[in-house]
């Protein structure tokens, strides 16, 4: 790795708590004009310019940005990278939606040579949308989450990802078996978790595609490696949850399927809980396991809206993700614009603060990463992006009127997107530059 010793000055603002749980005015710093020190990857100091300029070593080079906010990279909880040649498939809900656009896209990606080239689109959208670290499904093939691996490990970049575990209920050409699914994850954790900043995620695609048998192997992987995560879907759509009662009888309800397999836990992220009831919420708190609140996706495929406050009152870990290919943008900035709205239909709109929140140290939160990323804490990992005030002639006059860093953030959720972010860091280095 190359050895980066540099400051960055701009305005810079980040999370440091929950809104829910400290309020909105202690639940972030803001230093109007700051600085940003990096030493080796990470962040060394943090603070007004004025109070760190005078005590930086002689050496030390320092960027000074105009017009720019400096917050923590984006953290996308929940995102399929072999969905991308596939994001805005017109007009259905969500089964039929995978069986008409989503498996047909995924059964491309037992081709490396495929693989390796969305892999490197992928991973270039996300840096250019500011987002560093993404937690991901891949497809059903091993290729698929190797040429991921191999792009992120090139960018040092803190990634998260397994393959899709499938056998039934899909196309033969797209199913592993139990004791495949059981044998390729394991020999992919061998080969990738731990390696750099990556992590391996066992990904059992959603109940009704999982034998009880691969459900009980998912169960074993998560044992047999600490630390590994568990990423799947949870009560998106209606009649997947009808699905699910026809499938497991047995059992009381969604959540308790994947609890019966002992698959909740600190380190598990289940994506949308659209329709989840209070009992689910307080089994996913007490486990500390998480949910990715997915509005783009939610809103496109008709499956509802996400209950925020009630997961708040559950003390659930709640993460953003764009959902890519149901989520129609990469952009995390636009998945707070389209949150706001899913909470202003249920009378709650969404405080500015609490967005910086889901889509930085919320993220890392539910992730089990904040003590590395998600915030600009000295000893984080040097994780950041520089948004730009003049992105587009818009944003800059309308920032123009702004009075408050409050408005002016809400304002970035409002109309942001890629554009808006000028620059993207990794452990310190320059990934994506506009
Ligand atoms: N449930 C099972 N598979 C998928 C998927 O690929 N996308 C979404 N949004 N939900 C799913
Ligand atoms: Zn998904």
């Amino acid at each position: 790795m190359t050895v980066t010793r540099k400051a960055y000055r701009a305005a810079i603002l980040h999370s440091i708590a929950d809104p829910a749980e400290v309020g909105v005015q202690a639940s972030h710093e803001y230093f109007e004009d700051g600085l940003l020190v990096i030493e080796q990857g990470r962040i060394s100091a943090v603070g007004h310019a004025s109070a760190l300029l005078p005590t930086l070593a002689a050496d030390i080079e320092v960027v000074h940005y105009q017009d720019a906010l400096i917050t923590p990279g984006f953290i996308d909880t929940h995102i399929h990278f072999p969905q991308t040649g596939m994001i805005g498939s017109y007009g259905e809900q969500l089964l039929d939606w995978l069986n008409t656009y989503t498996f047909p896209c995924e059964r491309q990606f037992a081709d490396k040579a495929h693989a390796d080239q969305v892999a490197k689109l992928f991973i270039d959208e996300l840096l250019r949308n500011g987002t560093t670290t993404a937690l991901v499904f891949g497809s059903v093939h091993p290729e698929s989450v190797n040429a991921l691996f191999e792009q992120a490990e090139r960018l040092d970049l803190r990634l998260i990802a397994g393959k899709v575990m499938m056998d039934r209920n899909a196309p033969d050409y797209l199913t592993d078996s139990a004791e495949s699914g059981y044998q390729d994850s394991k020999a992919l954790i061998q080969r990738w978790h731990g390696k750099g900043r990556l992590h391996y995620a066992v990904t059992p695609r959603f109940a009704p595609t999982s034998t009880p048998e691969q459900l009980a192997a998912a169960g074993r992987l998560l044992k047999e490696h600490p630390g590994v995560y568990l990423h799947t879907h949870l009560s998106e759509n209606l009649k997947e949850i009808d699905w699910v009662k026809q499938l497991f009888p047995e059992r009381s309800g969604y959540l308790d399927v994947y609890d019966h397999f002992e698959l909740l836990g600190e380190r598990s992220v289940f994506a949308h809980g659209v329709h989840l009831c209070d009992e689910e919420c307080q089994r996913l708190a007490e486990t500390g396991s998480a949910v990715a609140f997915c509005p783009t996706s939610n809103l496109f495929l008709g499956s509802g809206l996400f209950n925020l406050p009630q997961a708040e009152r559950f003390k659930v870990n709640v993460g953003l993700g764009t959902d890519v290919g149901a989520g129609t943008s990469f952009s995390l900035l636009n998945t707070l614009n389209e949150a706001y709205k899913v909470m202003q239909l249920q009378g709650a709109p969404l405080h500015p603060f609490k967005s910086l929140y889901l889509a930085t140290l919320g993220g890392a939160r539910a992730l089990h990463l904040d003590d590395r990323i998600g915030s600009l804490r000295v000893g984080n990992d040097a994780d950041f992006v520089v948004l730009d005030y003049k992105a587009t002639p818009l944003l800059d006059y309308r920032l123009q009127q702004s009075t408050s860093i409050e408005e002016t953030l809400f304002v970035l959720t409002t109309l942001g997107d890629d554009r808006t972010v000028r620059e993207t860091f990794a452990a310190g280095r320059s990934v994506h530059r506009r």
